[in-house]
């Protein structure tokens, strides 16, 4: 029982999805944990005390200045005593709120007053959740080291509008929580296992001065990393350039070229499990000297000679000494992505495909959702359009599942 006797603060915010709140705490009492809620006012419109006091055993607090309370700091005690914070449904005001910095009642008093782990699952109509405010406050609260959980595609319950907005189902967020409270307990899922993971773009020289790259931004192979190091694994990322800082608790290793990316890949072997994200160049240039190429008048333009990089997941997959236990390939495609993903399952060797649609529209590539599907020897899982970090929680959870079973 993961979740036994942790101390779970959950703040239920305004909103049609705020009765998912109540199968939450069910779901989360269920795993024993010990559940204490907060009500924004906005809450009240949609749940009520009772109900919530019913399902979690012990009466919401929503009142930044009950005497009963207050006297002795009600939201500051409140917050010290959580193991996590957990917000759903958050809605976009209440965000809002969590980015700036308000706390002008008790739910975004406790936040604010709090530094233990947080945990969002944002659910809004599509619109709002797309505006630029928004978009602005989830980056804020991304580096303030806050975790998000969702949201999903789906049609919106008030309005039957469809898109990006719906709140995880509570089993996902229960799991998530689960995955996430990895690193602040004695016994971890991952503990003693070693994870490498690749990421990011390579830089494949033309010259000393110019480049071939592309536009992977790391951030899945990061969020990967991350989530490994909190369920206690000793994770090593080889990382391309990206403009992304280093995840807690990881040894991040950086490079720029394939070449130099399968050096330390080796390097870092044996390793348990192996979760190749990289977008890994597929060619570089033949380069013929060190001096950068000039542009000559009336010259015609140089013509590059590619030659094919060392394919690094193959390598690994294929290793004859150092086979890590599972190894996960990644496949950006823009067409027939299943289908693809399943050859290149067997042609590289590796056990599992995490498979995504990159074309131009889906915003995929560089951008902080992700909408995959897992490809394993057992077949072909879609998994909900999700935050690239939901998207690290379930494959790390995945794999924990795989090494409780062999145990
Ligand atoms: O062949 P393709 O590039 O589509 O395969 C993608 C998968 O292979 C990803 O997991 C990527 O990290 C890995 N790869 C690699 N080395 C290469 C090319 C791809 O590790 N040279």
């Amino acid at each position: 029982m993961p979740l036994k006797d942790r101390r779970i603060l959950l703040i239920i915010t305004g909103g049609i999805a705020a009765y998912k709140a109540l199968i939450l705490i069910r779901r989360l009492r269920e795993k024993r944990a010990a559940v204490r809620a907060v009500m924004s006012s906005g809450a009240h419109n949609f749940l009520t005390p009772l109900s919530v006091s019913a399902v979690a055993g012990a009466p919401p607090l929503d009142d930044l200045f009950d005497p009963r309370d207050e006297h002795d700091v009600g939201h500051i005690r409140l917050s010290r005593e959580a193991d996590l914070i957990v917000v759903a449904p958050a809605s976009a005001d209440f965000m809002a709120k969590m980015a700036n910095g308000l706390a002008d009642d008790l739910a975004s008093a406790v936040y604010l007053a709090s530094d233990k782990p947080v945990m969002v699952a944002p659910a809004m109509n599509p619109m709002m959740w797309q505006h630029p405010a928004t978009r602005r406050n989830m980056e804020r609260l991304k580096d303030d080291g806050v975790a998000i959980i969702g949201p999903e595609t789906g049609e919106m319950a008030e309005s039957g509008e469809a898109g990006m907005g719906r709140m995880s189902e509570p089993e996902d967020i229960a799991k998530a929580i689960e995955v996430f409270l990895f690193g602040t307990e004695t016994k971890t899922p991952l503990a003693g296992r070693s994870v490498l993971v690749t990421a990011g773009p390579t830089y494949e020289p033309i010259d000393p001065v110019r480049y071939i790259a592309n536009r992977s931004s790391g951030r899945q192979g990061y969020a990967i990393a991350a989530v490994a190091a909190r369920a206690g694994a000793d994770v090593t990322l080889v990382s391309g350039p990206v403009s992304l800082p280093d995840p807690r608790g990881v040894n991040v290793i950086r490079i720029e070229t394939a070449r130099a990316m399968a050096d330390a890949v080796e390097a870092a072997l044996p390793a348990d499990i192996a979760i190749m994200s990289a977008a890994v160049a597929d060619w570089r240039v033949q380069m013929e000297g060190g001096e950068k190429i000039k542009k000559e008048q009336g010259a015609p333009p140089p013509s590059l000679s590619l030659v094919e990089n060392p394919d690094i997941l193959k390598t690994v997959a294929r290793h004859q000494t150092h086979r890590p236990d599972i190894v996960v390939g990644f496949a950006a495609e823009t067409e027939k992505v299943v289908e693809h993903a399943i050859a290149k399952r067997q042609r590289k060797g590796c056990d599992w495909i995490v498979a995504n649609d990159v074309s131009p529209g889906t915003g995929i590539m560089g951008g902080s959702e992700n909408a995959v599907h897992l490809i394993t020897e057992n077949g072909v899982e879609d998994w909900p359009r999700m935050d690239k970090e939901a998207v690290a929680v379930r494959l790390v959870t995945r794999l924990a599942d795989c090494f409780a079973k062999q145990v």
